[in-house]
């Protein structure tokens, strides 16, 4: 069996290296902040103290980290991924990043012998807990073989788009409608509220029309304050759509609409709703309507 290294235990990979563990994978774990590695370790993880140390000790690394900086300091950095001895190791990158990033690393990656898999996943918290992710691939197909024993634990199906790149386009391309609609919703539900519509009216109208996308649907909890986990933050879809729009742009297309909804998610995050659940893009622009045109009730 190869033996599986795991980059970057943050709220995903917790999860995702948890499940490889279970069913018997044996896990070299490397996490900037190394306590976050502690209970896998406890149950029989092995600990590597850099991300060099792990490439040593492993077959195929997997990567699963915040943006294209922390992708960048882990594969090129001092004590990197790739100052390592790497030649015949495999390589999946899962993180939400640019293609362009997936397109300089490559190079690197193969100059030295080994192999490059973009493998990003769609779906958050509750799906990587059964194994419910979509795994969108991007790289050779003899690699993907390589790497599916693995991938078939996280994922419920996996799709190979094409070359080293497709698979983080994909990403890009299916999260920007999303990071859209919350945007939009949030706006829409910010001018219900100034009517004096409730929250909850307003998302039993949603969910029983159209409109909604499902995913609306379980994140319904969380808006109405039933939910305080952060399956993913206001920050991170403010990430999603820097790369959606610099990544759209070095291809000649404006994406004016994901740059308008960039400019909220990262208005949301500089007034301090950027650790929060994206569910709060709801709250930022709702306080900001009150506050800056309070409603006639809330005047005396
Ligand atoms: N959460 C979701 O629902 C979801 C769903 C699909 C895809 N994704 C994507 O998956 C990736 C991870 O998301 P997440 O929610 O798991 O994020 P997260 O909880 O913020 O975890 C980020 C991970 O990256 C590490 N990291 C950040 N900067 C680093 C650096 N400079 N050097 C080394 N390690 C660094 C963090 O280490 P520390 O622990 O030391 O901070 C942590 O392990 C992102 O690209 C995200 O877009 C997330």
């Amino acid at each position: 069996m190869e033996r599986i290294g795991f980059v970057g235990l943050g709220r995903m990979g917790q999860i995702m290296a948890g499940r490889l563990l279970e069913v018997g994978f044996p896990l070299v774990l490397y996490n900037r902040t190394a306590t976050k590695a502690d209970h896998l370790v406890a149950q029989g993880a092995v600990r590597a103290d850099s991300p060099a140390s792990l490439a040593e000790q492993t077959d195929i690394v997997f990567t699963i980290l915040t943006d294209d900086h922390a992708v960048e300091q882990v594969f090129l950095g001092d004590q990197g991924l790739l100052s390592a001895s790497i030649r015949g190791k495999l390589f999946v990158e899962m993180s939400t990043i640019r293609t362009k990033t997936i397109h300089t690393l490559c190079p690197h990656v193969e100059q030295r012998g080994a192999r490059l898999l973009d493998a990003p996943v769609s779906g958050t918290l509750e799906p990587a807990r059964h194994g419910q992710l979509l795994i969108l691939a991007g790289g050779a197909a003899a690699d993907l073989e390589r790497a599916r024993p693995a991938l078939d634990i996280l994922g419920r199906r996996i799709f190979h788009m094409g070359d080293n790149g497709t698979g983080t386009t994909m990403k890009l391309v299916l999260n920007m409608p999303m990071a859209i609609f919350w945007a939009g919703l949030a706006e829409a539900m910010a001018i219900g509220q100034q009517f004096g519509i409730d929250k909850k009216q307003m998302l039993d109208v949603y969910l029983d029309s159209p409109v909604a996308l499902p995913a609306l649907r379980g994140k319904a909890p969380t808006i109405l304050g039933e939910v305080n986990e952060v399956a993913f933050a206001v920050t991170g879809v403010r990430k999603d759509l820097l790369a959606m729009v610099a990544t759209g742009q070095d291809v000649g297309v404006p994406n004016s609409t994901g740059a308008a909804a960039l400019s909220l998610f990262a208005a949301a995050t500089a007034a301090g709703y950027g650790e929060h659940d994206l569910a709060f893009l709801l709250e930022y622009v709702m306080d900001m309507a009150q506050k800056t045109f309070p409603m006639k009730s809330d005047e005396t």
